[in-house]
């Protein structure tokens, strides 16, 4: 694949990648909010993608680009340090220990999203589930590429301040209230 950047119509400052956009509320959000900035994001769902479309349409926005299969595939495909931040919010949670193995966070994801995210550049994490807020943090950290921004608990237990609610995290599906992780690379 080209450098990210050549996918827009006009040279984004940064681009961004969020995996697993559900409705698309989050990436149409910030889309708006960030007009210089080339959004890629991900999902299989297809009513999801088509609203994600009726959103880009209705907010007319020309800084989205949607990739309509597994998100892995395309982080495979994404040049070395080609993307300044990455969302994965509220990924499927697979509750059952047994189905732990198909969460997105493991290590060769790690090892893929290590090498597509430029030096200094971001990875936000958010669930509501218990286990997985565990895990992928310990997988985070045990892999080592990136660093935990946190220096106290508010910073992980509050909503970030550019963080835009979505869609399943208003369901309160999970056993805790949501968290945030924010990476660096
Ligand atoms: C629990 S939902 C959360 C959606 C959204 N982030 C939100 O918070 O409302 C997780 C989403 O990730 C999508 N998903 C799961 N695995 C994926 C993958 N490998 N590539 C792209 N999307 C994926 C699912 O289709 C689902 O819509």
């Amino acid at each position: 694949m080209k450098a990210p950047a050549t996918l827009f119509e006009t040279s984004p400052g940064e681009v961004w990648l969020e995996i697993g956009f559900g409705g698309g509320e989050h990436v149409s959000a910030q889309a708006q909010a960030n007009p210089d900035v080339g959004i890629l994001a991900s999902e299989v769902f297809v009513e999801g993608l088509a609203k994600c479309l009726s959103d880009i349409e209705e907010k007319a926005l020309k800084n989205v680009r949607l990739w309509d299969e597994d998100a892995r595939e395309l982080v495979d495909l994404l040049p070395e340090a080609s993307i300044d931040r990455v969302f994965i919010l509220f990924p499927d949670p697979w509750p059952k220990k047994r189905h732990h193995k198909r969460r997105i966070i493991q290590p060769d994801f790690l090892d893929a999203l290590s090498r597509i995210v430029t030096p200094g550049g971001r990875l936000r994490f958010a669930t509501d589930v218990r286990s997985y807020a565990d895990e992928a943090l310990e997988k985070i950290l045990t892999h080592g590429a990136f660093d935990w921004q946190a220096s106290k608990a508010d910073d992980w237990r509050r909503p970030p301040e550019d963080h835009v609610r979505t869609r399943y995290e208003t369901k309160n599906l999970g056993d805790i209230a949501p968290v945030y992780f924010d990476f660096r690379r």
